[in-house]
């Protein structure tokens, strides 16, 4: 018999599936002790959730995320709410003494992040934060490779995070689907929701950021809110690009945007070291590119290695090697990589704490492009 871990949802969106995805499979490919049970989901609109419920699964339903949290039969909270609502609700359910999983970025800022990891600490709760990028596994093989020692001292770290879904002026801002066009919702613009997920990556890999230098851009200047129809300011970054410092001495050049036409969600970096480099590109997720500079110069050059073998990271617990698997996967694993969590005592990374770290190099990016001046992390 599997240990149950009951799930209380908060949010049907656009992460609510892919979490919820995550919990119905993980069990048929993962051997577990613990096993997810969906045991009920919240958001206002009873509509549209009993829908979702009943796609997923979920046994039952709240309409307020404060009575999820009195129940006795969720083990477990997973925020997937706007980021104006992760501390409130995170701080409830620490007290609540529930397990928490929160989407990203952990907070509007650093001050509010402090705080919930205060609470999660203080009521010794497991957490994690779903920077789901690092399990993808391309990128959990890049780390595997950089903390090998194989590209020896480290240089220069690039990432790029590339959209171009919010170039016409008509779209309105705030509400259901645009609230991260409102920075009252979201904190910030493409800083907390894109490059948030580069400096995550970032941060893993090649360690910790000490400063930055950083401009941002906002190019409509106002939108129609779409929950008033009055024409409001627009208060969040729709471009931003910074240069860092990491604390291993290598230099850091990040750059995202909502209006590069084109481009979807070009998700991208590299590493240079002095005897190698690697890169990765969210579009073809499969596949790391290595360039090894001991090779011998007749076949010396870039290699793209398609990360599917049973010894590649998650992929044993998939098909056979040589086939692939897709985006919703990296949920999966972080499901997989709590519930080992549990068994084992160990916290899942991201931490709260460690999503804190994030959430500082964003605030100093935020910070500098208002000073014009480089910004200590
Ligand atoms: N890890 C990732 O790659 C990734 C991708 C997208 C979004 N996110 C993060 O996930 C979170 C949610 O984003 P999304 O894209 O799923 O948004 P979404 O707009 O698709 O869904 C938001 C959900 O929150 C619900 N909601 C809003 N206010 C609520 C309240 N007071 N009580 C209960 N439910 C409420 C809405 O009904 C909706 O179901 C955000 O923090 C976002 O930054 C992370």
């Amino acid at each position: 018999m599997k240990k149950e871990l009951r799930i209380g949802m908060i949010g049907y969106g656009f992460m609510g599936r892919t979490h919820s995805n995550g919990y119905r499979r993980v069990n048929n490919f993962f051997d577990l002790e613990y096993t997810p049970v969906l045991k009920a989901a919240c958001a206002r609109n009873q509509e549209e959730l009993q829908k979702f419920a009943d796609q997923w699964g979920y046994e039952s339903t709240e309409n307020d995320w404060r009575k999820l949290l009195e129940r006795d039969d969720i083990d477990a909270v997973d925020i997937c709410v706007p980021n104006n609502l992760h501390k409130e609700i995170a701080i409830a359910a620490a007290e609540a003494g529930k397990m928490i999983l929160c989407e990203k970025p952990l907070a509007m800022n650093s001050e509010e992040g402090e705080e919930m990891c205060a609470a999660v600490e203080k009521a010794g709760v497991a957490n994690t934060v779903w920077y789901n990028y690092r399990r993808v596994p391309a990128v959990t093989h890049a780390k595997n490779i950089i903390d090998s020692g194989k590209l020896g001292r480290i240089f220069h770290y690039r990432a790029n995070f590339l959209q171009d879904w919010t170039i016409s002026d008509d779209l309105p801002q705030g509400g259901n689907a645009l609230w991260r066009l409102d920075v009252k919702a979201a904190g910030s613009g493409v800083t907390g929701d894109l490059l948030a997920h580069c400096i995550d990556t970032a941060v893993w890999l090649n360690g910790a950021v000490t400063e930055v230098t950083a401009m941002t851009e906002t190019f409509i200047k106002e939108r129609v809110h779409q929950e008033t129809g009055e024409v409001t300011p627009v208060g969040i970054d729709d471009a931003c690009s910074f240069l860092c410092r990491f604390e291993n001495g290598s230099l850091g050049l990040f750059e995202s945007t909502r209006y590069a036409r084109g481009h979807k969600a070009l998700y991208t970096f590299e590493v240079n070291g002095e005897n190698a480099s690697v890169k990765w590109d969210l579009h073809d997720l499969h596949r790391l590119d290595y360039f090894d500079h001991a090779d011998e110069s007749a076949v010396r050059g870039w290699r793209s290695i398609h990360v599917t073998d049973s010894d590649h990271p998650y992929m044993g617990n998939w098909w056979v090697p040589g086939l692939q698997i897709g985006y919703e996967h990296t949920f999966v694993h972080q499901v997989a990589d709590f519930l080992k969590s549990l068994e084992t005592g160990e916290p899942c990374a991201p931490t709260f704490r460690d999503a804190l770290e994030t959430q500082r190099v964003c605030d100093a990016v935020l910070k500098s492009a208002t000073s014009k001046s480089w910004e200590k992390v």
